[in-house]
Parts: C-alpha cells; structure tokens; sequence
C-alpha cells in the first residue's frame, strides 16, 4: 500500500532497524542500572524483534506506525496473522508469549535467571498461541493485543483497550479489560457480511464498488456482492 507514512512489515526496512537498534539500546541501559546477577542482561534479549519476523498481513492493512511486537520465547514459536482492510492506528502493541505461571510458587523465572535455561525447556514463561486478526478489523490507538487473542472479521477494538481470547466478528471492543458494548450490525447482517467476504474480491471489482464499499447502506452493497458470490468463480477470489 503506498501512502506515505503508513507502515506495512516487511516494507521499508531502514526506517524499522533503528527503531529496534534504539529499544535493544534502552533495554540494555536499563539493565545497566538495575543490575542484578546478570539475570536482567538475558531477559532483555527477547524483549524486541523485528517485526517482520512474526507478523504476515493481508492485501491493503496498514499500521500507523510499525507496531511494537514483544515476542518472548515460547516451545512452538507464536505468529501474528492479520487479514485484509485492516487499519491499525499508531502505538499498536503485541505480546507474544510472556506469560508467567501463577501457579508455581514463584512467578520469577528463576531458571532462566540463575541457570540461563530458556523457557523453551523450563516452562517458567510460556504463550497462548498465535494472534489472530481477521479481515476489516480496525484497530484503535495504543491497544494491546495479547497472545492467543483471536478477533474476529469487522471487529473494532478502542483506543487503549486490552484483547485477549475470542472476540466475535463485527464487536465494538473498549476498555481493559476489554468488553463488548456492541455489535457493528445486527446478527444477519453480520452472516451476510461474513458469508460474502468481500475483501476476498479482486481489486477492480472492489474499485467499481469503491462508493458502495464505503456508504453506510449495507443492504445495498450486500445486493451488490451476493449475487457476485453466487456466480463466483473461484479462481476470482485468488487473481488479486
Ligand atoms: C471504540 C470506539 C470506536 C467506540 O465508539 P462509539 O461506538 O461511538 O462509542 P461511544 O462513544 O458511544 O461510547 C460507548 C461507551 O463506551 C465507552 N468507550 C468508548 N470508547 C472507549 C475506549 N476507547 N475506552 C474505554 N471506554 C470507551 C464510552 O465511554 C461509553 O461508555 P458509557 O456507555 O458507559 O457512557 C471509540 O470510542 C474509540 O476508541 N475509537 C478509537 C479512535 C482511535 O484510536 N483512532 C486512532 C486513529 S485510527
């Protein structure tokens, strides 16, 4: 997606690694004033990566600003996937992983701290699984979206809210912890909505409807792409 100031992982690599280089260099200035056995200096190595690296997005999503992604290690790597027409607004952040167990007697990793074993073997810290985003999910300034979080297609998720687990398609999401206060459209609509993934269509076809994709008289644009859907050819969807 080419406007300007928009992010997408995977583009634009040079503007991305200072900001990376910048957070690792604040980590370790950190650990250097709470020294503590070294135990600091192992931790901070998981707290940034690259974008890229765990996240894929789908045709037309865009982020604000890169969003900031805390991966920690977990026994089966966690990804995040995000669909299509998504916009995710600036100060976005991820947690993957980075779960420590409350039901040991202590929540401090003390493996990974006095012995420098990994979570991978030691369980101290461990994830929910991948982060999925489905498709038309907007997604407001500075959320927290953490691992295992699945939301649903046309979802919005409010400014500062905190997600985890499931949110169904097409929920208004506020707060922390997050609740829904409400549905975009009534239940029927939503099917429809669902059942006619739109953003699945080719681009030109979503050009000629650009009016119609974006009024508020859904009846109308749902008229529009059922009967495309029933006659689709399945090689459409894929010829983007
Ligand atoms: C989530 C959002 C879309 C809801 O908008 P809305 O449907 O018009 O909701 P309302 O303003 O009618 O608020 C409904 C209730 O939710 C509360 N609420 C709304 N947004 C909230 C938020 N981000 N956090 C906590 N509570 C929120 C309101 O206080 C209100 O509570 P009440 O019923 O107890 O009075 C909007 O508030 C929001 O957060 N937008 C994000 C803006 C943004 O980040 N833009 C960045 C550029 S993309």
């Amino acid at each position: 997606v080419d406007i300007p100031g928009f992010y997408r992982p995977g583009e634009g690599k040079s503007s991305r690694r200072p900001t990376a280089r910048l957070a690792r260099k604040l980590a370790f200035s950190l650990a250097k004033r709470f020294p503590n056995d070294g135990g600091m200096t192992a931790l901070v190595d998981h707290l940034m990566v690259l974008p890229d690296d765990v996240i894929t997005m789908g045709r037309w999503s865009y982020c604000d600003n890169p969003p900031q992604v805390h991966s920690y290690p977990t026994p089966v790597p966690e990804r995040i996937v995000i669909g299509a027409f998504c916009s995710i607004a600036k100060d976005v952040s991820f947690i993957l992983g980075g779960n420590h167990d409350g039901r040991r007697v202590t929540t401090s990793p003390v493996h990974l701290l006095f012995n420098g074993e990994g979570y991978e073997q030691t369980g101290e810290v461990s994830g929910r699984g991948d982060i999925i985003i489905g498709n038309d999910v907007w997604i407001g300034r500075g959320a927290m979206v953490l691992s295992g979080a699945r939301i649903g297609d046309g979802a919005i998720v409010g400014a500062r809210a905190v997600i985890s687990g499931t949110i169904a398609p097409y929920a208004v999401m506020v707060g922390s912890p997050g609740r829904e206060i409400r549905r975009r459209f009534d239940d029927i609509t939503i099917a429809r909505l669902r059942a006619s993934a739109w953003w699945d269509l080719p681009d030109d076809v979503l050009r000629d409807a650009i009016d119609l994709l974006s009024s508020r008289d859904i009846e109308t644009f749902l008229d529009f792409v059922e009967p495309l859907r029933r006659g689709a050819n399945p090689t459409l969807a894929a010829s983007h």
